[in-house]
């Protein structure tokens, strides 16, 4: 055995002893770990029982499952928890937004303990009010539409990937998108804090604007209901004008059931 493989089999080795200790650790309920705060602490705990398996006990990733989390940080788990992407149930198809599966507690414990795997970007401040609409615009078309299209709702992008919709995203959302890139989305490192401002404040208007355009819809009731509602705008006069088609008229129906006298003689 040359000294190339010997190399190799020593690390491999320590790895598999490490291995079978920690499996042996992990047998029973999980040791407090040391140097965790209390909210870590219960972060771990949660981690555990709902991400380990496709993440790895250490966010260190398991292969065909889930990616390494030694990459992220605060603002992408936040991301993920937050948007209802995590945890997933099938690993192969596109994480997309869904309900919060944790409270409020429980999504900041599992941040202050996942979000420590790695050292990518804190949870971004974002001041709506301080972005300038117009220059979110300028921003928003030049680095964002080619996936969300010109009013942020979204389409497919090719490989079986979509870049949804931005109607439900909150403000912070979009700017932790900007920062972390989630799925098939680059990192928009060039952006700074003032770029992010404006783009959320660009989303917001947009968000805006469709909630108006949905108002004027038959106020956003969904295709069925406002199909519906084009029926019976067509209908209703329609039955009316059946009915007084329908109905006996004094003049107009003189030529077809002429009125008679007792004598059987057509009055006129
Ligand atoms: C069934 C497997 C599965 C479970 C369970 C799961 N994840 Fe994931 N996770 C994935 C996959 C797959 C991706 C990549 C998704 C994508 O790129 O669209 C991912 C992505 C992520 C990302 C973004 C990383 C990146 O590279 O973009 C974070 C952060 C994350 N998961 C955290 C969590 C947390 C926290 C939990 C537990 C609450 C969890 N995940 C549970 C499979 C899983
Ligand atoms: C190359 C295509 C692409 C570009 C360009 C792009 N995105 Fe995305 N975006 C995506 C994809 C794909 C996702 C879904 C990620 C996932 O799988 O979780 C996404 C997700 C998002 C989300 C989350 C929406 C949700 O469902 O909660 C926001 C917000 C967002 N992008 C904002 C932006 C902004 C702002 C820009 C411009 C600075 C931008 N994106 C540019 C592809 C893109």
């Amino acid at each position: 055995m040359s000294f190339g493989h010997l190399a190799f089999a020593i690390p491999l080795a320590a790895a598999a002893t490490a291995g079978i200790v920690s499996l042996a650790a992990s047998a029973e309920s999980p040791p407090v770990a040391v140097g965790l705060t209390p909210l870590a602490e219960r972060g771990r705990v949660l981690y555990r029982t709902n991400c380990t398996s496709c993440h790895g006990n250490d966010g260190g990733g398991v292969e065909g499952r889930g990616p390494t989390l030694e990459d992220e940080g605060d603002a992408s788990v936040d991301f993920v928890l937050r948007t209802g992407r995590m945890p997933i149930a099938q690993p192969d198809v596109q994480a997309t937004r869904g309900p919060v599966q944790f409270t409020e507690e429980e999504v900041v414990a599992l941040i202050a303990y996942a979000g420590g795997f790695g050292d990518g970007p804190a949870i971004p401040g974002v001041d709506v009010a301080a972005g300038d609409v117009v220059a979110g615009g300028v921003l928003y078309r030049l680095n964002c539409a080619a996936c969300h299209v010109a009013s942020g709702s979204g389409a497919a992008i090719g490989g079986g990937r979509e870049a949804p919709s931005m109607m439900p995203s909150t403000p912070t959302e979009v700017a932790e998108a900007v920062l972390v890139g989630p799925g098939a989305m680059p990192v928009f490192g060039a952006l700074d804090e003032q770029d992010r401002d404006d783009l959320a404040a660009y989303v917001v208007d947009l968000q805006e604007r469709n909630e108006e355009i949905e108002l004027r819809n038959f106020g956003g009731a969904g295709p069925v209901a406002e199909g519906l509602a084009a029926w019976l705008l067509a209908l209703i006069p329609l039955v009316a004008l059946t009915r007084w088609i329908g109905s006996p008229h004094a003049g107009r129906d003189r030529g077809a059931n002429p009125p008679v006298d007792e004598h059987g003689e057509v009055v006129t």
